[in-house]
């Protein structure tokens, strides 16, 4: 059925303004002033921003990681994206060595095919570049639609990778029009800390940020950067935590390096120093790149602000603290490493960002999610509000004084990491392609309706680039 959302203010990227939207058979049809209403269901979103959907870059649900699996999977995962004003997810398809990338792909739709409540897409890791994968990749791409690899530098013996398959796989890249993703600390000097601290009997959770110093960050970074320069390739450097790392990013950028950022929102607002809370309770901040020094906070606030960074992903990826983050309750290194912010990404932005004037509205709308659709092949179907784009649209009452708790969250585990905290703006309803996923904050969508969705290649077609105008 055609809907017709009136009274809202538009915001995109580039732009903000009054109009209705109206929408047939899950796209956007028409945006103008006094739409007819005849034969549509209207939507009053008086008071209200409408925001494309947002994009989360960077999740890992239902991941097997630290001796047990993520708490939240693709049902409870992004029920809570939904919620929280996120109708895209691009998660993490994690590879074997010895097996091939299309039986890790099967498993990863296995898990989220029935399950997702908006459109998802797949990020593949890349552990190893013999030729059995060099040559499965352009299958892969062309079949599954996955544009974007991701090499880890760091977990040594899990999921790090060496430079050698770092290096061939921004040469891949460059080939065949992926874009390249790292986990940018130094894995082996990490290792070695890790060791150390536990030799010498410091077990607690702040060990884990003491043994990942920013200077890990900021090495694996510029490393990252100078090999893509080498490949004449392109790298994304994930949940940039920082200045070190921001730094390396910024220098890259200034010679010339098409080299892009992520920082997440758990870097903007939090501190080392939870890791230092009592009761074990600082396990529930423990994740990679760690919590630093508070001053780090204003550098990436200005790199977002100056474009240095580009994009925020929640890197989420949801532990219990009662059963699984006490796994490290003797040995900081056995805490499962990720946290519990998919819900709260895009609210937090807005909160910390637009509502207390380090960013603009639609530099806002750029980060959260038209950036994250550009750069992974996703727009202009998604990541923006246009006439032939997806229906994925938030209705955010920026009026609303709330308190972020665990008490009313809706991921599946048992805190959040952000409990406690005040937020201006909420999300009142979501659409995807043109369907309620939340109305009047309810949950209103069905499981299974997420679409899977086939994307792009870097640089090679239309708009995939930092390209402004809209070719539909
Ligand atoms: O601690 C984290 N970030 N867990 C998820 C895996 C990763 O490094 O992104
Ligand atoms: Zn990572
Ligand atoms: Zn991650």
């Amino acid at each position: 059925m055609k809907k017709i959302i009136t009274n809202g203010i538009i915001v995109t990227a580039s732009d903000t303004y009054e109009a209705d939207i109206c929408m047939e058979n899950g796209v956007i049809t028409q945006i103008g002033m006094n739409l007819s209403t005849d034969g549509a269901e209207v939507i009053n979103a008086d008071g209200c921003y409408l925001f494309p959907g947002g994009i989360d870059p960077h999740t890992h649900l239902d991941m097997p990681f630290g001796g047990t699996v993520t708490k939240d999977d693709f049902e409870t995962g992004t029920i809570a994206a939904a919620f929280g004003g996120t109708t895209t997810v691009i998660d993490f398809c994690l590879t074997s060595k010895g097996k091939t990338l299309q039986s890790a792909i099967d498993t990863w739709h296995a898990k989220s095919e029935g399950k997702a409540v908006i459109d998802y897409s797949f990020h593949l890791q890349i552990v190893e570049t013999n030729e059995e994968v060099l040559n499965e990749l352009p299958k892969i791409m062309e079949k599954e639609g996955i544009t974007s690899f991701k090499v880890f530098m760091a977990y040594k013996n899990v999921f790090q990778a060496d430079d050698e398959t770092l290096f061939r796989t921004l040469i891949a890249g460059k080939e065949l029009g992926a874009l390249v993703m790292v986990h940018a600390e130094n894995g082996d000097v990490i290792d070695y800390l890790v060791k150390k601290a536990l030799s010498e009997g410091n077990t607690e959770p702040i060990y884990h940020a003491l043994t990942r110093p920013p200077e890990a960050e900021g090495e694996a970074t510029g490393r990252a950067g100078t090999l893509t320069a080498l490949a004449d390739s392109q790298l994304y450097v994930v949940h940039v935590s920082c200045a070190e790392a921001a730094r390396k990013i910024a220098e890259a950028r200034s010679n010339g390096v098409d080299i892009w950022g992520e920082t997440c929102p758990q870097y903007l607002v939090l501190d080392q120093t939870y890791l230092e809370k009592t009761g074990f309770e600082g396990a529930k901040y423990v994740w990679s790149p760690p919590l630093r020094e508070k001053w780090n906070q204003e550098v990436l606030w200005n790199a977002l602000k100056s474009g240095t960074l580009q994009t925020i992903g929640s890197d989420q990826c949801s532990f219990d603290f009662n059963g699984q983050k006490t796994l490290g309750k003797d040995d900081f290194s056995l805490i499962p490493n990720g946290g519990p912010i998919i819900e709260d990404r895009v609210s937090i932005l807005f909160s910390e960002g637009v509502a207390k004037g380090r960013i603009t509205l639609n530099q806002f709308v750029d980060l959260s999610s038209t950036r994250a659709a550009k750069l992974f092949g996703l727009y202009p179907k998604k990541g923006t509000i246009a006439v032939g784009a997806d229906a994925d649209i938030v209705i955010f009452d920026p009026s609303v004084e709330r308190v972020i708790s665990a008490n009313t969250h809706h991921m599946a585990v048992d805190y959040n990491a952000f409990e406690g905290m005040k937020v201006t703006g909420e999300p009142v309803s979501v659409l995807s392609r043109g369907e309620f996923v939340i109305r009047n904050k309810q949950f209103v969508g069905r499981v299974g309706a997420g679409k899977y969705l086939k994307r792009v290649r870097y640089g090679k077609e239309k708009n995939v680039k930092e390209v402004d105008s809209i070719v539909l």
